[in-house]
């Protein structure tokens, strides 16, 4: 196959035109790639320009997940997924914990991190030290970036000096703390990391001017975010787990889905398939509102080896006759700005939802990620998954 030159040039019907001549797609496959394309020429082409390239729109089924009783507030839950059974199994948690408290949410804290990697020849104690001088400086500096960010509640709230050079020679990090309100933040952190690292090296430069200046590598958030986390706890009385099909002794239901849940805790290989439930009903909320999914996996499955082990985001405990089951995630995600607030369908999930702050969506997406693993264990401990999976797999070949 030869190679296309100039292809991000052509417009979308030229590009077509291009793929045709080249034998790549037929003129069936012109009809197909049309036919997907949105009917009204502003938003195919708002489409066009999101990303490069573009020659269709890709169309994923957009649901809404009725009746979550998230801390006593009931949602309707926009979810975009290609999975069958997954809109099902979160609806079917949904009814169920409604009649028991429904799901119980806590934003435990909501920092995100920025780096600024660089080498530099000197001494690491006098870099640490002369980190509380300039902090303040990069403070000022950052100014003009942060100031609309700092009226809303959010900013720079912290800096550390973290020392690299036992790893690989000379190597330092400055890792800068963010508050970003309802943004999910990052174009916002990374203009002040750009800034900030600029101004770190003629910082240092000036104040250590026998060494030569910091080498900055690179500056960038980072999808890792221990302290952006949220809680979400379901809780009953072990013999209030009736109306399960093919759980006939509630206390039986309990014991083996405390056994299903320390499996996940304890070996990887199901910690992952379980996680990975987990992100089926995150994900879905994640793209529904405009969100970025591959930071959000990211971060969370980071957070699920935290401990030198890959392990699942859930804990049971069952004391007594207490059954309750805890989701923590880490979870960076934003109400304003981005696609959030470009895409016509993510602000209507948004709307849908009564127009969430972050922190409110984080609480939300969690507690559809528990609903979604929870119906997938009761699922596996009972009649397995196949039977719910084949019958829509029926439904969709007629
Ligand atoms: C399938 O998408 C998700 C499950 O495998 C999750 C699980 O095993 O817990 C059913």
């Amino acid at each position: 196959m030869d190679p296309i030159e100039g292809f991000t040039r052509l417009s979308a019907d030229e590009k077509l035109d291009r793929l045709l001549a080249d034998g790549l797609i037929g003129p069936e496959d012109i009809e197909l790639i049309l036919s997907f394309r949105h009917t009204d020429p502003l938003v195919a082409g708002f489409f066009e320009r999101m990303t490069e390239n573009v020659v269709t729109s890709y169309h994923l089924p957009y649901s809404i997940s009725p009746n979550f009783l998230i801390n006593g507030k009931t949602y309707h839950v926009p979810m975009v997924t290609e999975e069958s059974s997954i809109v099902a199994a979160a609806s079917w948690s949904a009814k169920f914990w409604r009649s028991r408290g429904g799901f119980l949410t806590t934003v435990l804290d909501e920092i995100k991190v920025g780096q600024i990697h660089f080498t530099w020849d000197g001494q690491y104690h006098q870099l640490a030290e002369y980190l509380q001088v300039f902090q303040p400086l990069l403070i000022d500096e950052s100014r003009h970036i942060t100031a609309g960010m700092d009226a809303r509640g959010g900013g720079i709230t912290g800096m550390e000096m973290v020392d690299f050079s036992e790893e690989a020679d000379h190597l330092y990090q400055l890792r800068v703390s963010f508050l970003t309100a309802d943004a999910m933040g990052a174009n916002f952190i990374n203009s002040c990391l750009e800034l900030m690292a600029g101004r770190l090296r003629d910082h240092v430069a000036a104040a250590f001017p026998s060494v030569p200046p910091p080498e900055i590598i690179m500056a960038i958030l980072s999808n890792y975010t221990p302290n952006c986390l949220v809680s979400c706890t379901v809780e009953c009385q072990s013999k209030d787990l009736t109306g399960i099909r093919g759980a006939d002794d509630p206390n039986q239901f309990a014991r083996r889905f405390g056994l299903a849940a320390r499996i996940a805790e304890i070996d990887p290989y199901r910690a992952v398939t379980h996680n990975k439930g987990i992100f089926n009903g995150i994900d879905a909320v994640i793209l529904a509102t405009g969100n970025d999914f591959r930071a959000v996996e990211a971060g969370g499955h980071a957070w699920a080896a935290k401990d030198g082990k890959y392990q699942s985001l859930t804990r049971i405990e069952q004391t007594g006759d207490l059954f309750r089951y805890t989701l923590t995630v880490p979870m960076a995600v934003g109400t304003v700005g981005g696609l959030t607030s470009a895409h016509p369908l993510a602000r209507l999930s948004l709307r849908i939802l009564g127009n969430p702050s972050a922190r409110e969506l984080m609480q939300i997406a969690a507690a559809a990620g528990m609903a979604n693993n929870f119906s997938a264990v009761k699922a596996l401990i009972t009649n397995g998954i196949q039977e719910g999976h084949m019958k829509l797999h029926k439904r969709k070949s007629h």
